[in-house]
């Protein structure tokens, strides 16, 4: 490797329409693991990231909530930042790809592609909601598998037989969106020529040295033949309308990884970087790209042919991870294993998850399991009990005995042992094998330990003989312990800070090796604190209530029924009422007889409405009704249907009337309620 290195990192950008989790984090704390360590081994790199805020999820999600999807992802933005920023992920810039950059970006490699005869366009024909005017992304609608008959499965697979299809090809499909039946309708879409750069990514792929198992999946996608993309969307979409194509924006997968490039270009802004220098076609800085094993098409076909469409150059290489689990299961939130990255934060240090992660993280693209008993036991076993222990055994006595001071000379065997030890070490972090690299340190740790033991400085304090050894042997370990904590410190910054504070010396790798003697150091503070399993316990506890979403108001009391299907719901026949005759009921006291007219027909509705209003009040007004209902025989007569009322009772209690609603004007009795 060169001795100046220049290296841009990225992660992929979380999407805005959630919070970020446990399984997140895995790709956030790998990544600035490895950025931490660049930087630490003197190295310019940059780490850029942003949210991803753009698509049909986050439309209708902002929708669902009554706001814009402005509105909605500044404020995702806001708070993934902090759970960022609170696990130490030290982004050099977080953006949006709701950007001015990313916009201009993705309209220039567009153009640059359209130019190059890149882009072509095709009718096709897909399901459209014909209700919400939109065309519907797979996932949004459901029907019955076309294999094996299950019900109210997703648009592209079965979940009871596997069964993999088109959304077309669904039994009776329905939108998730408004439940209509959608319906096919033609539209132009434009697509990106892959299969143009087939040559090229093939050649790309064996220049870099890929993971084997992403070189594997690889194969065989060039082995089932390259297929022309489809990147456009109609509208109403979220997203940046296409130059030159009204109505048409980009596919939310299109300007995504585009925003690794805005957010960099917004930091370049912001420090004076060069752009080109990183993104020109013959540049020999570096660029990585972090990512999951979900995503993998995206970034080793995709985004390297657009990027070599547009001139620019590719990334140096992709590096994917698999998924975390916990307890060995798919993360569940029922089971309270569905954890955020607040609600980890509101009961555990971050540095605890970022060692097991580390600990645990090869570079291979094998799932993770977060084994929440193994998490608890190996942080207590390494961190507190190996690694703190060094310190917490040896500094008391340089602060008590020895003045707080180093001793002036000692044998530095061990110490260059541990100095020595650093080139594998940064050969296993390099190469992102970082349980390999604690499993060194560890293994350092231990000998340190036994070091100390064997030496038992607690024993050569007491004794005027050997007060000078106990010195040295608290000297020796002290500098030991800065070594290890220089290897730790881009797995642990917040702990490798309180040791600088501590030795009043900053760590690098280059001055590992550089002996602490014959000086002050600080008075030992604890550094870090065992993991009490009551509060791993608490965090999933709290997980489990994330999921059935704390309530205050009605909704606790009274909470909301099991779910019907839409037949259901359609199944009841709301209509507009006009209240023709409102009287008392001789002998009931809660009941009113209401006579509704229906626009021609009239019926007999008892309504136990008497507490808040007086039939004076009701008379010539408007209500809605259930029309359909069966008539149920009463102690006073028949009723025949239902008023909709709302309120906890007595006085506080309203008839719905579409009076005051805002189109009051043209309500008219009989019409249906929708
Ligand atoms: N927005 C896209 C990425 C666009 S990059 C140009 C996306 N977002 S995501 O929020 O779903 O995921 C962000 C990253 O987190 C992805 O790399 C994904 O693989 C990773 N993970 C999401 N859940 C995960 C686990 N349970 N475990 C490990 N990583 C996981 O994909
Ligand atoms: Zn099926």
């Amino acid at each position: 490797m060169a001795d100046s290195r220049r290296i841009l990192v990225t992660s992929a950008l979380p999407y805005a329409n959630g919070p970020i989790h446990l399984g997140h984090m895995l790709e956030y704390i790998q990544t600035d693991i490895w950025v931490r360590f660049q930087k630490l081994r003197g190295f310019e790199a940059y780490y850029v990231c942003a949210d991803d805020a753009h698509g049909t999820p986050i439309m209708l999600k902002a929708r669902e909530q009554g706001i814009s999807p402005e509105a909605m992802i500044a404020k995702t933005n806001v708070e993934h930042q902090a759970d960022f920023a609170d696990f130490h992920i030290g982004f050099d810039h977080y953006h949006s790809t709701h950007s001015d950059e990313n916009r201009e970006l993705s309209a220039l490699i567009y153009n640059r592609l359209n130019d190059g005869g890149y882009i072509k366009t095709e009718t096709i024909s897909q399901l459209f909601d014909p209700q919400e005017q939109m065309f519907l992304p797979d996932r949004f609608v459901k029907g019955t598998c076309p294999k094996c008959g299950a019900e109210d499965q997703n648009g592209d697979n079965c979940e009871v037989c596997g069964a993999t299809y088109q959304p077309v090809d669904l039994k009776d499909p329905k939108s998730v969106v408004s439940g209509a039946t959608p319906v096919l309708k033609d539209s132009v879409h434009y697509f990106f020529d892959l299969p143009a750069f087939e040559g090229m990514l093939k050649e790309w792929i064996r220049s870099g040295s890929l993971q084997e198992e992403m070189a594997n999946k690889l194969a065989e996608w060039f082995e089932q033949g390259l297929a022309r993309w489809d990147i456009s969307r109609d509208a109403p979409y979220f997203g940046f309308e296409i130059p030159g194509a009204p109505g048409k924006y980009f596919y939310v997968w299109l300007d995504a990884p585009i925003g690794y490039l805005a957010s960099f270009k917004a930091l370049c802004e912001k420090t004076g970087i060069n752009f080109d220098d990183f993104w020109k076609e013959d540049s020999d800085a570096e660029v990585y790209h972090f990512i999951g094993k979900d995503i993998i098409y995206f970034h080793s076909l995709f985004w390297p042919a657009m990027l070599d469409g547009a001139g620019f150059r590719k990334p140096t290489n992709v590096f994917a991870h698999g998924y975390v689990t916990v307890n060995g299961a798919k993360m569940s939130k029922s089971r309270g294993t569905f954890i955020k990255a607040r609600t980890y934060l509101d009961h555990l240090d971050p540095e605890y998850l970022r060692y097991y992660y580390a600990a645990k993280l090869s570079n291979r693209i094998d799932d993770l399991d977060l084994s929440l008993e193994d998490f608890t036991q190996r942080v207590n076993s390494d961190l507190v009990g190996k690694l703190v222990n060094i310190a917490s055994r040896t500094a008391g006595f340089i602060t008590k005995r020895f003045d707080g001071k180093l001793a002036d000379s000692i044998d530095t065997t061990l110490f260059d042992e541990f100095v020595a030890k650093g080139d594998d070490i940064a050969k296993a972090f390099e190469g992102r094998e970082f349980g390999r690299a604690v499993r060194e340190i560890m293994a350092l740790a231990d000998k340190a330990n036994v070091y100390i033991a064997d030496t038992a400085p607690w024993v050569l304090v007491k004794n005027d003989d050997t007060l000078s050894e106990a010195h040295q042997v608290c000297t020796l370990s002290l500098n030991l312990f800065k070594v290890l904590v220089t290897y730790l410190k881009p797995v642990l910054p917040t702990l490798a800070a309180k040791v600088e504070a501590f030795l009043g010396s900053e760590l690098t790798w280059a001055n590992r090796g550089e002996l602490l003697v014959g000086r002050a150091i600080n008075p030992f503070q604890a550094m870090v604190s065992r993991i009490e399993p009551a509060k791993v316990e608490a965090m999933v506890e709290a997980s489990k209530e994330n999921m059935a979403k704390k309530v205050e108001g009605p909704l606790a009391d009274d909470p909301i029924s099991p779910e019907i299907s839409y037949d259901d719901f359609a199944k009841v026949d709301l209509r507009i009422a006009r209240i023709a005759k409102a009287e008392h009921v001789e002998g009931a006291d809660k009941l009113l007889r209401l006579e509704l007219d229906l626009g021609g027909e009239t019926r007999q509705v008892f309504a136990g409405i008497k507490s808040a209003y007086a039939p004076e009040d009701l008379q010539g007004k408007l209500t809605v009704m259930v029309a359909n209902l069966a008539p149920r025989k009463m102690k006073f007569g028949m009723s025949e249907g239902m008023v909709l009322a709302a309120g906890p009772g007595g006085k506080d209690l309203w008839v719905l009337s579409p009076d005051d609603g805002a189109s009051a004007g043209s309500a008219q009795p009989g019409m249906r309620v929708k």
